[in-house]
């Protein structure tokens, strides 16, 4: 049994509810999880993995990038995985993967509308965009897996300019597409290895 720390941020909740989620099935795995804000994460000693999710927010929200920079030589020595929440994801076939495994939503990707050409905006959704900050806020760590999520947007939760910036650059449908079913899998495939 290991003692696992699911340590989030979010901007209107819904990625807090895939971090129950996944601590949920991750006990029902036979491990000790703990939920927290990644705000009020304070010591990190007693864990032996760690599970950092954010939504993509301007790229993989800056608290927890700023977390794992933080907490880099403590957290290279644990177990660790990243999760994220975004509205879309716009894959890039020739575009090269990282060492550790990633796992996506099929819900989450799709492919430039343009064959052969990204957009200015597609640019700004693809994997490489996502993944180089995350892998980047902490060199030395290699996570046992990335998963993206397809994550909810929920208008009447965003201040007018985030919905617009929702609504006009990222071109996101609202609505709830997370699949509980695979978050639940994931979870349960790091039970596995932690
Ligand atoms: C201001 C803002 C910017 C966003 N930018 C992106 C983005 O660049 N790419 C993306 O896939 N999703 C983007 N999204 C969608 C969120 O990542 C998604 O809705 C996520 O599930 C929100 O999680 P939360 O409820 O925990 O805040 C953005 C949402 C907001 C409000």
């Amino acid at each position: 049994m290991s003692k696992i720390l699911i340590a989030y941020s979010t901007n209107s909740g819904s990625t807090a509810e895939v971090a129950e989620t996944i601590a949920l099935e991750l006990e029902n795995g036979g491990h000790s999880a703990e939920v927290k804000r990644i705000a009020d994460v304070s010591d990190l000693s007693g864990y032996d993995a760690v599970v950092v999710g954010a939504p993509m927010i301007f790229g993989w929200q800056s608290a927890a990038r700023k977390f794992l920079k933080r907490n880099q030589s403590q957290l290279k020595e644990k177990k660790m995985a990243y999760f994220s929440c975004a509205a879309r994801l716009t894959r890039v076939e020739e575009e090269r993967l990282p060492q550790c495994p990633v796992v996506l939503d099929p819900n989450l990707v799709s492919s430039p509308e343009k064959p052969g050409r990204i957009s200015l905006k597609e640019r700004f959704t693809t994997l490489r965009y996502y993944l180089d900050p995350m892998l980047g806020a902490a060199p030395q760590i290699c996570p046992i897996s990335i998963a993206f999520f397809k994550g909810s947007i929920q208008m009447y939760r965003l201040k007018w300019w985030q919905a617009a910036f929702v609504m006009v650059i990222v071109q996101a449908t609202p609505g709830d597409g997370r699949d509980w079913e695979l978050i639940k899998s994931w979870a349960r495939s790091l039970g596995d290895q932690f």
